[in-house]
């Protein structure tokens, strides 16, 4: 290859993208801000910010992102487009403000996409491919072709599709397993197939993106990189469509850990200690949190590398091994990942310096309004809890980054159930305009109650469809996140807020 980026692995992200599109995981336009700013901060090399077409919310979020977050110095921002004009011309609009833009445009190949879904034959397509790159060049010079399902296609099809884009000038194509159904061994050979039968391959770099509906897409990527892939399409926790995608901390950490193994198949002797990715691996959990915390998808305990469980040793034979040498059971250090050891470190007496400072060395850098107001939640937690922990900390500050202007403020809130008892619920809301209005009602339980309540008094008709709750410190004054999801016509909203499981504890005994 030709291309000096492919030395080592490019990181694209479409958390934001195929991240975004998982069921009920929508986030606003501030909030894929938020995310944006953190993963320029992990150091991806690629956001995929959206598709801009698709709506307008989705051009803002590119755009904005594009002008805030695709600096000089700061990541490559992409958008998505379908090989049509339209798409193609949202997509340049978005990302144009982007100092490095790249437009990705896509197009199925596999005969069951092309007879089912786009009515088109293999010569539509290879005529449209060519000429949707060649559009998209006409506004940017950073242009990625995708092959839709091309872990179904005919590999000799898929063969003369890419080869005619490169000539259009992509300068990435990317091989998408769209329904999760390679194999390893399989996904690698195709890529070895692509290398050794596309004549002006060395043009482009190839990426891999792939879905996980058989588990498989993290070790997918992984054969894909021996046999020449340089770009992995990925997301934070492995959110996407279905199963999702192949999870960023996942892959990272492989070829960090691994790197002796990988290192050859860059050419690298094996005990090369350059790091074969830009990721800086000490923000992979604190971005691991922020998007669960933004999307509501929580991360599953035993979760590799991000789970709560990840680093936890419960065996006792595990915990006398780890005591003597933390490597008779563990393969990585806790801490490369951003968590600490450290993780009592203020309590009440704690200043406005020292917690700004503890802040700071955790990543978070907050202006003054923010701190504020995350230093005063801080203080109420600490007079209910003798030690306030990091991931107190962090729960208190991606709080914080979620206020969203209140319309109506909950005034007092009064259940009452038991297991005679129906559960009722009495609420007073202040409105916008500083009205109280206060209605009752029964329901299933006391949360439902809540929210039966609260519907009778803003009249916006809404359906509870998802309450839970999971403890993110330890402890029975521990931090809960909520999450909560309402139903309002056909659209899902969502809300996810930190508080101390004492006070739910307390309201679901009652
Ligand atoms: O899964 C897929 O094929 C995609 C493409 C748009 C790259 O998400
Ligand atoms: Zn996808």
């Amino acid at each position: 290859m030709n291309t000096p980026a492919c030395d080592r692995i490019i990181i694209f992200d479409t958390t934001l993208r195929d991240g975004e599109q998982s069921p009920g995981a929508t986030l606003n336009v501030e909030e894929k801000l938020t995310i944006a700013k953190q993963l320029a901060r992990l150091g991806v090399d690629v956001i995929e910010a959206g598709f801009p077409f698709a709506s307008p919310g989705d051009f803002e979020a590119v755009s904005k992102i594009a002008q805030q977050v695709g600096t000089e110095e700061g990541p490559t921002i992409c958008g998505l487009a379908r090989a049509t004009k339209q798409d193609i011309e949202s997509a340049a609009k978005a990302v144009s403000f982007a100092a490095k833009p790249r437009i990705h445009t896509f197009l199925a190949t596999s005969d069951i996409h092309l007879e089912y879904k786009l009515k088109k034959t293999r010569q539509d397509v290879l005529q449209i491919a060519p000429e949707m790159v060649a559009y998209a060049k006409t506004f940017v010079n950073d242009v990625e072709f995708s092959p839709e399902d091309a872990g179904r296609s005919d590999p000799e099809f898929l063969y003369q599709v890419l080869e005619r884009a490169i000539a259009a000038g992509a300068t990435t194509i990317n091989i998408p397993d769209t329904v999760g159904y390679t194999t390893p061994s399989e996904f690698g050979g195709l890529i070895k197939g692509i290398k050794e039968n596309v004549p002006n391959i060395d043009q482009a770099i190839i990426s891999v993106h792939g879905h996980n509906d058989l588990g498989l897409a993290v070790a997918n990527f992984l054969e894909a990189v021996k046999n020449g892939a340089r770009q992995l399409e990925c997301t934070i926790n492995g959110i996407g469509e279905r199963a999702g995608n192949a999870a960023l901390e996942e892959l990272v950490m492989a070829l960090h850990v691994r790197r002796q193994y990988f290192n050859p198949f860059f050419g690298r002797p094996p005990e090369s200690e350059a790091p074969l990715t830009q990721i800086d691996t000490r923000q992979l959990y604190k971005t691991s949190r922020l998007v669960s915390n933004l999307t509501g998808m929580l991360v599953q305990p035993n979760k590799a590398i991000v789970g709560a469980n990840a680093f936890a040793h419960e065996s006792g034979i595990h915990q006398d091994g780890v005591l003597k040498h933390k490597l008779t059971y563990e393969i990585m250090d806790a801490q490369s990942i951003g968590l600490t050891d450290n993780q009592i470190v203020l309590g009440k007496h704690s200043g406005r310096n020292a917690f700004r400072t503890r802040l700071k060395e955790l990543g978070f850098e907050l202006a003054d309004q923010e701190l504020n107001r995350a230093f005063l939640r801080f203080k109420e937690l600490a007079d209910k809890k003798k030690d306030v922990s990091d991931w107190d900390l962090e729960a208190i500050v991606n709080d914080e980054a979620q206020q969203v202007p209140e319309l109506f403020r909950l005034e007092h809130v009064q259940v009452s159930s038991g297991d005679h008892a129906r559960p009722t619920a009495t609420v007073t809301l202040r409105t916008p305009d500083g009205q109280e209005l206060t209605d009752a009602a029964i329901g299933t339980g006391p949360v439902d109650a809540i929210y039966k309540a609260i519907n009778r008094v803003v009249d916006i008709p809404n359906q509870l469809i998802e309450f839970s709750v999971q403890s993110v410190t330890a402890g029975i004054d521990a931090i809960g996140e909520v999450t909560i999801r309402l139903q309002h016509d056909d659209r899902i909203f969502q809300v996810t807020g930190q508080i101390p499981i004492s006070s739910l504890r307390r309201l679901m005994l009652m």
